[in-house]
């Protein structure tokens, strides 16, 4: 069946000039060289080895190979017509230790790879911390340890000093939800940690961090527009009993509101989950938590159903998987689930304090397959399609959402699933390292002309 949207109904245009349009990547997930040049290990380097931990004892040490070969996936995005490139720096490439001494030859990669797509017309767009602690800083307990925030503003300002000049957007964080409960509490991400005892303090030292990281930004670089970026899922009670609807006010406290009320000055969600981080939170943090961002980036894929589970530990609620629902899924078992997009600036546009919104990831995984030198994946076209179009209604009833960034450029190293799930709007071969655009990369392209 196909379900794509004629170009006639839906068109750039319809989205105004000053909309940016993008493609999101993820240093770890792309760069390969992962002791390249004097870059100090990350946490994921250390993860990536503990057996069991990543599909098929899949690693990223290679990945898509972008810290050699960044200038052909540059070439691509302008190929692409796509104006805003996302991408994120490895901290300890720029520092191994995670303080201290500096790798210059990791400052002067990065510098590479802006010039490269400043000179290309593709503006860069660049995310502080998506998800590789140094791991000499994970060795002094990571995000749990306070000390993050000194750790972490030092990293900061030597990004803004060193790239400052040229790139006029940041983001501080990717997504702390995902890092904070897979890599601190679930443990299935790294460092691969568990418990409430990892997981509030590494909270309340990440939002600390945020706002830290703003503020340095800020003071260093007056003329940049500063945000950061939230995951995010609409969330939906199973059934309108008083007990699942409750349990999906706890999970949508969780998943969308934990990070960023304290950011925009209105403390953490009331939850009982999160009693035992008063012990972290120490005078004079409830102001240091805030901090007036330029811009909040949202990421979404999906909605989630919940149902009251008595016996799920602290949350008592539990997610009801789309494969139980009968309903369209992508490669990774999320729901495709459209309104979810429009849900989610919704609810976000009700923040008074928030200025500015970029949807800095959207996107799918499907099994796509390179046959006579072509990947065909119209169901990737679709859920583009249908989720633009979701954001224009939001936009075109008043909401505030100012651009839509892909997720993601080529197929890439996902994390705990490895190499399996394939996000790209570009195919790649990870035993050639050869690239094919897939027709929903040349749909975008044809849709950015
Ligand atoms: C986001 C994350 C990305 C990417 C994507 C698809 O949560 O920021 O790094 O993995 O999901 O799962």
């Amino acid at each position: 069946m196909d379900t794509t949207i004629p170009d006639t109904i839906l068109n750039k245009q319809l989205f105004g000039d000053d909309f940016a349009w993008g493609v999101s990547t993820a240093a770890l997930q792309i760069e390969g060289a992962h002791d390249a040049d004097g870059k100090g290990e990350s946490i994921w380097d250390v993860f990536s080895k503990k057996k069991g931990k990543i599909f098929g004892g899949h690693h990223h040490y290679t990945a898509c190979d972008f810290y050699n070969c960044y200038q052909r996936d540059i070439d691509l995005i302008k190929q692409l017509n796509i104006p805003n490139f996302r991408f994120s720096i490895a901290w300890s490439r720029l520092l191994p230790d995670g303080t201290g001494r500096v790798n210059q030859a990791g400052i002067d990669h990065y510098n590479k790879v802006i010039d490269y797509c400043l000179e290309q017309g593709v503006e860069p767009w660049i995310t502080l911390y998506h998800w590789d602690l140094p791991q000499a800083l994970e060795e002094q307990g990571g995000w749990t340890n306070r000390k993050i925030v000194d750790w972490f503003t030092e990293y900061v300002a030597l990004c803004a000093k060193s790239f400052g000049h040229k790139v006029k957007h940041w983001m501080v964080m990717n997504e702390p939800t995902v890092f904070t409960g897979a890599g601190y509490f679930f443990g299935i991400h790294a460092p691969g940690k568990t418990g409430l005892k990892n997981f509030l303090p590494a909270v309340h030292h990440a939002t600390l961090c945020m706002a830290a990281g703003g503020r340095v930004l800020r003071e260093l670089l007056p003329y940049a527009q500063i945000g950061t970026t939230f995951s995010c899922s609409h969330i939906e009670p199973y059934s309108d009993k008083a007990r699942d609807v409750k349990a999906a006010q706890r999970v949508d406290a969780l998943l969308n509101r934990l990070f960023i009320e304290p950011i925009l000055g209105l403390g953490y969600p009331e939850l009982s989950v999160l009693k035992g981080m008063e012990k972290y939170i120490l005078p004079g943090d409830r102001e240091s938590l805030q901090f007036d961002f330029d811009f909040i980036g949202l990421q979404n894929y999906t909605r989630e159903i919940v149902k009251y589970s008595l016996f799920t530990p602290y949350i008592h609620a539990k997610l009801v998987e789309a494969k139980k629902r009968n309903v369209p899924t992508t490669a990774m078992g999320w729901e495709v689930y459209p309104e979810s997009i429009y849900y989610i600036l919704k609810q976000f546009n009700a923040y008074p304090q928030i200025k500015k919104i970029y949807l800095t990831e959207s996107g799918s995984a499907f099994p796509d397959e390179l046959h006579d030198g072509e990947v065909n994946d119209p169901e990737r076209i679709a859920y583009l399609q249908q989720y633009l179009q979701q954001v224009l209604r939001a936009k075109n009833e008043g909401c505030e959402v100012s651009g839509y960034f892909i997720w993601t450029l080529t197929d890439n190293f996902e994390w705990a699933e490895g190499y399996n799930p394939r996000f790209g709007i570009i195919h790649v071969d990870f035993e050639t390292q050869q690239r094919v655009v897939k027709a929903s990369g040349r749909w975008y392209a044809d849709f950015l002309k």
